[in-house]
């Protein structure tokens, strides 16, 4: 026996004999959800290439087409069994369903811009399906009710154009740049340069269709109050697939102002300005808006760059800089004037040359490897304390730094009004954002964000130290549903409360309702209160 065991041709046997076990414990575990797709009739899905069935050129394809953020498309990053497509409402419920009766979990992408990848990567090592929403990417616009509906696949590009279509007069609420997905943007609130005039893109929502764990649709009459509550601003992939959204269009002028001045100083001079914009941008005319980016040169200059909106004429703009915010030198000619759709182009950052009828590209050319943070601030931070960050900005020339004022109808509309609850009381918002390239050294630039990020601490909300969900922060803690010994609702306050403040325990009421079972979670999901641990399942 001994003898017979070190023959070579024997190992080989058994390598060949494992290698077709392989094989065929592989191929069963896509045969759920490929039968279950097909007897659905939803053809526009591929597999994991070790099936065979499409090729893997295809399937690398349609993975990184809408995954952003480049930390989340490595090779260890664990893929999905399947990304489906789905074209219809009916095969959008049916992919919803083949997903768990073949126990895959979920992941729902729209514009597959979650900092931390949440639309394209498991929890641990769960088998997944990404649900790619892309194809459901219809606006209808409808001038008579000021409305629309926007399916839950478009882009703010797409919903920002078709308003355009139809009016000159219209806009809506939310951020500028045109490959962000609505669903994950209103899902989380939506911050954008009329914020202070309009609010968030999320208290703009009417009426939304979710899918529901079970696959049924349900309308915001349907789902109730607490759930379609907790749509607007309570995170995207808690509470089911919103098939699409109902908006509320707002008003714009058919000419807009902007300016973009970009000031290169020493550092106490720029610390003036920055001080100075505290003091002036959350409290200005709720019609303009002022946000100030940071950046670095490898040589170590900072720049501040003033990003300048107004609902108004050139002339008024220049009327309310020249008396609030002198010192920011703008001349005459750097007051452009625009229609809104024109102003989104260029706020957007796209590249130069583009025009509105890129709003409908879908895909995002100046993808890097991204971490950020965010902060809210309630004080003005000391010239100090501003002189010491901007000597840390100099240092890191991938870094950037965008402060976006509050105040104006954000001050008006109460914390619990929607799960948003970043209101009153918040003068700015702080998204710290490291872009690194292939190659860098990702530990380090990790430690660099947190180094500026503890350095902050003095100067931002605490108590706890407030952050915004759309800017998506798994150091701030993740959900252990595997833990049977954890009171998940208790440990994911610790993280819950820093994005929802006082909303949090209503978000889990939500849950509960919506998805006791907890069928869409990710690392950061709200818990339902009754969830299950790992050792009851
Ligand atoms: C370049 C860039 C610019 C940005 N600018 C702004 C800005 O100006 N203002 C601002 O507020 N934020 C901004 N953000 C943040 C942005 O709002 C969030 O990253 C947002 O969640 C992205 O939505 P998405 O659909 O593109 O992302 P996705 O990664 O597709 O989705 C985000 C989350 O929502 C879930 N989700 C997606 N679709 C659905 C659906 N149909 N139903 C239920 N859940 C769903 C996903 O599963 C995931 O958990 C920006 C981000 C980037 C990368
Ligand atoms: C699936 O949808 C994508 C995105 O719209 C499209 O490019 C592709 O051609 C579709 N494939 C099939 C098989 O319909």
């Amino acid at each position: 026996m001994a003898k017979f065991h070190k023959n070579p041709i024997f190992f080989l046997h058994i390598l060949i004999f494992f290698h077709q076990f392989d094989v065929l414990i592989s191929q069963p575990t896509h045969s759920p959800i490929l039968n279950c797709l097909n007897n659905q009739k939803i053809t526009n899905f591929t597999l994991h290439p070790t099936s065979n069935h499409h090729s893997s050129l295809h399937y690398n394809h349609l993975l990184k087409f809408s995954l952003q953020n480049l930390r989340f498309a490595s090779e260890s990053t664990p893929k999905p069994t399947a990304i489906i497509i789905p074209d219809t409402k009916v095969q959008l419920i049916n992919s919803v369903l083949c997903c768990r009766r073949s126990a895959l979990d979920i992941r729902i992408r729209c514009g597959g811009h979650s900092y931390a990848g949440m639309s394209s990567i498991p929890r641990g090592n769960n088998p997944f399906v990404i649900i790619d929403m892309m194809n459901l990417n219809r606006v209808i616009v409808d001038l008579e009710s000021e409305t629309a509906w926007v399916e839950g696949g478009a882009t703010l590009g797409e919903l920002y154009s078709a308003i355009a279509d139809h009016s000159s007069y219209y806009g809506f609420p939310g951020g500028v740049t045109p490959t962000v997905g609505v669903s994950g943007h209103f899902s989380g609130g939506g911050i954008g340069v009329m914020g202070r005039k309009y609010g968030l893109s999320a208290d703009n929502i009417l009426d939304a269709d979710l899918v529901d764990p079970d696959g049924y649709v349900l309308g915001r009459a349907e789902m109730g109050e607490e759930v379609f509550w907790a749509l607007r601003g309570g995170g995207g992939g808690n509470w089911g697939v919103v098939y699409r959204w109902k908006v509320q269009l707002v008003h714009v002028p058919k000419k807009v102002t902007c300016f973009f001045v970009t000031k290169q100083a020493p550092i106490n001079e720029l610390a003036k300005l920055v001080y100075k914009w505290q003091f002036v941008a959350p409290y200005m005319d709720d019609s303009f808006h002022i946000s100030i980016y940071l950046t670095a040169s490898t040589s170590k200059d900072v720049y501040l760059t003033f990003l300048g909106f107004y609902l108004g004429s050139k002339l008024e703009a220049i009327k309310i800089i020249d008396r609030q915010f002198s010192e920011l030198k703008i001349r005459q000619e750097e007051y452009l004037e625009m229609s809104w759709v024109e102003s989104v182009l260029f706020l957007s950052g796209l590249p130069k040359g583009s025009t509105t009828r890129d709003f409908k590209s879908r895909y995002w050319s100046s993808k890097s490897y991204i971490k950020t943070k965010s902060d809210y601030v309630r004080e003005p931070v000391s010239i100090e304390g501003l002189t010491g960050a901007l000597e840390m900005v100099a240092l890191e020339p991938r870094g950037l730094f965008l402060l976006d004022p509050y105040g104006g109808i954000m001050d008006q509309i109460s914390s619990d009004s929607i799960a948003f609850p970043h209101r009153k009381g918040n003068i700015y918002n702080i998204l710290y954002a490291l872009l690194w390239g292939e190659g860098d050294d990702e530990d380090r630039c990790l430690s660099w964000i947190n180094r500026f990020y503890d350095y902050m601490t003095p100067f931002v909300a605490s108590n706890p130290r407030a952050a915004y969900v759309n800017y998506i922060d798994l150091d701030l803690g993740i959900t252990d549903f595997a833990n049977s010994n954890d009171n998940i609702v208790e440990k994911a306050r610790a993280w819950g409360e820093k994005y929802f403040l006082g909303n949090y325990d209503r978000l889990v009421k939500a849950k509960t309702i919506i998805d006791p079972q907890n069928v869409f979670h990710h690392q950061q999901g709200i818990p339902p209160s009754n969830v299950k641990t790992h050792d009851e399942l």
